[in-house]
């Protein structure tokens, strides 16, 4: 059947033509006033009926949540709050919704409330305009690496190695739980696994990105990855996606220049296209921080938050300088950071960095030149030999959003590196051979996709910005 999208209607050009759409009744007024939704825009179509032309079993279905079909002609409204309006003469119920046990009636929920329902959540307008915008910048980030040489790269999901040596991974098995094979010392004997060897779920593509950034030059992946790291806080998933481009030849400042350049376009992508989508979301954040006290609420509107981004450089600093700035800030003086900032070489806390964007920059930042001792394996060993090329950018609001660095590429100062770290060479072989034949110079960073889509929607947790968050005790759905 030919129907067209309320998207598409709220354009006008079927005017005083005969349409068909689909939707699900958002609100039905006075036996009179549909407002439909198809998830196209966040905009409902008012469909205005003559009840007396419709049987009393019809109009009875007709509630909120219900899924119809709608035949009628576009005319222009005669009412307020709506350009065009559809003169209905013909309804077909696919199914109704029973107003005593539909949860999603037309009224404010809780973001708390919603979570519990997940898999009803989209039908309201803030998710399906958040759902919306994350759709958009996923199409923006492909589109992004596209435009600049780079090819789509996809790293395995199920991986023997830990990239980020924390440790923080989700075991891939096939052994029977309750009569597992044992070695003769007695340990679980994964050589009787399905892969013949320990495997787990990635928590970073970063390794295998390595690989064909040094066959195909520029790469970047856009999966999953997972974490079965304890954090039950509003900035972290245990399933997330992630972006990670790798760029064979570039150094830690190209790292820098690409990924300031790559947030930028794609946040100018959705203010360009998600218009009305975000306006709902300045005026939905708008609403909500006028219960807050003063100082909790955000200094800029969210279309003037994302157009800053856009507009301003992102101020680029060392970890020493970083250091220096929060041991002498006034809440470091004054003891009220929860974790003090005194030797040289603490890892930064949320609180530091929330400190240097939010109060000392009042931008973006990209911190860079870590202490080695708290970062990954795989960095770059600066001359001073105390520091490596890493850089973080973190974002107002949300904090570390970005993870990256200059690869080591040198054999013999890895090699030293991992067996400091007392990691088994064996284990990673193959990363070693990329150092053997044809090394160079080569750099990536790992964007958090739901982080982004936090940035750019306002929300204040992450559980609402993915569609079916995966969190320590909640895999429901
Ligand atoms: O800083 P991370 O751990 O870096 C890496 O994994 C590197 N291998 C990336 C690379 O260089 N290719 O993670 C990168 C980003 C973080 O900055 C953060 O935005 C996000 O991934 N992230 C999470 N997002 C949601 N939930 C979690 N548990 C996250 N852990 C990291
Ligand atoms: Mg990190």
């Amino acid at each position: 059947m030919q129907t067209v999208s309320v998207k598409e209607l709220l354009s006008g050009k079927q005017l005083q033509q005969e349409v068909t759409i689909n939707g699900w009744v958002r609100t039905f007024r006075s036996n009179r006033f549909i407002a439909l939704n198809d998830g196209s825009t966040i905009n409902n179509i008012q469909c205005v009926v003559d009840f007396e032309n419709f049987d009393e079993t019809v109009l009875k279905q007709i509630n909120t949540g219900s899924a119809l079909r709608i035949g009628g002609t576009l005319v222009k409204s005669q009412g307020k709050g709506q350009s065009f309006e559809i003169q209905v003469n013909d309804i077909f119920v696919h199914g109704n919704a029973d107003p005593d046990t539909y949860p999603i009636q037309p009224k404010k929920h809780s973001l708390e409330f919603l979570r519990e329902k997940a898999h009803l959540r989209v039908r309201t307008n803030t998710f399906s305009a958040i759902m919306r915008v994350r759709s958009a910048l996923s199409f923006a980030i492909h589109n992004y690496f596209r435009n600049n040489g780079f090819h789509y790269f996809h790293a395995p999901i199920i991986t023997g190695s830990d990239a980020e040596g924390a440790g923080e991974m989700f075991r891939v098995t096939t052994l029977d739980e309750k009569n597992p094979p044992l070695t003769e010392d007695g340990t679980v004997d994964y050589k009787a696994d399905f892969f013949g060897k320990e495997t787990n779920l990635t928590v970073s593509g970063q390794l295998e990105a390595e690989a064909y950034a040094m066959g195909l030059g520029k790469v970047y992946t856009f999966g999953p990855t997972f974490r079965a790291e304890n954090s039950n806080t509003s900035r972290h998933l245990a399933e997330f996606w992630m972006i990670e481009p790798e760029m064979a030849f570039f150094d830690l400042h190209d790292n820098m220049d690409l990924a300031e350049d790559f947030i930028k376009d794609v946040i100018s992508y959705v203010l360009e296209h998600c218009q009305e989508d975000l306006a709902f979301l300045e005026k939905r954040l708008l609403d909500e921080e006028k219960s807050k006290p003063q100082a909790e609420r955000s200094p800029m509107p969210l279309l003037e938050k994302l157009k800053f981004v856009v507009d301003n450089n992102f101020k680029r600093v060392s970890y020493t300088e970083a250091f220096d700035i929060l041991r002498n800030s006034k809440p470091n003086k004054k003891k009220k950071f929860q974790y003090p900032i005194d030797e040289w070489g603490v890892d930064l806390q949320s609180e530091h960095e929330r400190y240097l964007v939010e109060k000392h920059f009042n931008c973006p930042v990209i911190l860079f030149d870590y202490p080695a001792k708290i970062k990954a394996f795989y960095m770059r060993l600066n001359e001073d030999g105390k520091t490596v090329r890493a850089m973080d950018i973190l974002f107002p609001g949300i904090g570390e959003i970005v993870g990256g660095s200059q690869r080591e590429e040198r054999l013999d100062v890895l090699k030293q590196k991992i067996a400091d770290l007392g990691i088994d060479e064996k284990e990673l072989w193959w990363y070693l051979d990329l150092r053997r034949f044809g090394t160079a110079e080569h750099s990536g960073f790992g964007l958090g996709f739901e982080r982004l889509v936090l940035f750019a929607t306002g929300m204040g947790n992450i559980r609402d910005v993915i569609p079916f968050p995966r969190t320590p005790q909640n895999a429901e759905f």
